[in-house]
């Protein structure tokens, strides 16, 4: 089972344009102690290559497009960001990686937790002996 989850923001437009309000409890699960965004991601570039142990993270491609690849340990997906009112929320114990990003995507992030490189896990092979040790204690 993955620890993921879309979420349909609803877009507030009018005759003037568009509008998406994230909101703490509302349509953002968690307490938002953090928001970041990826921008000016050069052609080919992949970035993420880590998990986290204790984070929840929403990710909108809020302009543009890239595609968010997924790996629990046991199988991986590929999820495009293509759209500002679709979110991907991602908790528990994830590799991540975020690929094919178009030119002009900005790629918003949203975290319930501060920068903390500790939380970070950048060697696969230390992720899945995570998986597994979890997996035991279960
Ligand atoms: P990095 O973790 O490499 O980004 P990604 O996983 O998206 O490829 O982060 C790039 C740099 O930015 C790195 O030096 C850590 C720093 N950083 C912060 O200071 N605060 C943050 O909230 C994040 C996400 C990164």
């Amino acid at each position: 089972m993955y620890n993921y989850e879309l979420i349909n923001f609803q877009t507030l437009g009018d005759e003037r344009g568009s509008l998406i309000a994230i909101e703490e409890g509302y349509n953002a699960p968690f307490e938002i102690k953090r928001v970041y965004y990826i921008f000016d991601t050069k052609k080919g570039v992949i970035r993420g290559y880590h998990a986290h142990i204790n984070l929840k993270q929403i990710a909108i491609a809020v302009k543009g497009s890239c595609t968010f690849v997924i790996d629990n340990g046991k199988q991986r997906e590929e999820i495009l960001l293509d759209n500002p009112n679709k979110g991907l929320l991602i908790e528990g114990l994830i590799w991540r990686e975020m690929k094919d990003f178009s030119e002009d995507c900005v790629l918003l992030v949203i975290a319930s937790e501060h920068y903390d490189e500790t939380d970070y896990i950048r060697d696969y092979q230390k992720f899945i002996d995570k998986v597994i040790e979890n997996d035991k204690n279960k």
